[in-house]
């Protein structure tokens, strides 16, 4: 039995494409591999740990090798807790809107927590290894307008892309629902196209 985690980023329920987009992938996905846990975590719903001045020391005094407080050790187990969640899945999807042309703050927040040196990346003289990877991971994107692959205002899957591949995923597969906002039969039509994508990806997968 594998552990999907799906990260669920949008707050807007069942109004969101790109959860509408993320249940066709989980149906069918749990359809062809019924023995499979699916854990979601629903970042707005989520309490992450802040990271303040005790979480910040804590993150310096590791890599310093140094003492924490009582306090920073208590922090820094609310960091571990959410890196251990998210390493011990299989496999992840990832289900994102693109806010002012990059991610929404609470996904930031995530990554800010997870992607943690000695946790999910190394670094030595040969320079940085990705800790995490490995596995598969599936990311969906939904934007108001288009982008094409090129597009200079693109900062939503350019950092995906790289964020994960640097914390060692990579087999990343996309699947894009763009354009949402506009004439009902254009937006309508972007969500099939997605659907279909997100279907015949999770087939796979
Ligand atoms: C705070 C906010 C910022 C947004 N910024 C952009 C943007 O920069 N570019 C864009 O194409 N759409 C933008 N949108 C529109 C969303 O990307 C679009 O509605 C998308 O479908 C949201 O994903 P969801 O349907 O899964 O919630 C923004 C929406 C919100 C709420």
């Amino acid at each position: 039995m594998k552990t999907l985690l799906y990260i669920k980023v949008s707050p807007r329920n069942n109004r969101s494409h790109s959860h509408k987009t993320a249940s066709a992938f989980l149906s069918a996905y749990q359809q062809k591999n019924p023995q499979d846990k699916i854990e979601t975590i629903d970042l707005f719903k989520l309490s992450l740990p802040e990271f303040d001045n005790s979480t910040a020391q804590a993150k310096y005094a590791i890599m310093h090798g140094e003492e924490k407080t009582t306090e920073q050790v208590k922090k820094w187990a609310n960091v571990e807790e959410t890196i251990q969640q998210f390493k011990s899945a299989d496999k992840y999807l990832l289900s994102t809107p693109m806010w002012n042309f990059g991610i929404p703050y609470k996904l930031k927040h995530y990554i800010d927590i997870i992607v943690q040196p000695g946790y999910t990346f190394g670094f030595s003289e040969a320079g940085y290894k990705g800790l995490a990877g490995g596995k598969p991971l599936c990311i969906i994107y939904a934007r108001g307008g288009s982008y094409d692959e090129n597009s200079p205002m693109d900062f939503q899957k350019k950092y995906l892309d790289m964020i994960f591949g640097f914390i060692g995923f990579s087999e990343i597969k996309t699947i894009i629902c763009q354009p949402t906002l506009g004439d009902k039969e254009t937006v309508e039509k972007a969500q099939d196209k997605a659907i279909t994508d997100a279907k015949a990806i999770a087939d796979e997968f």
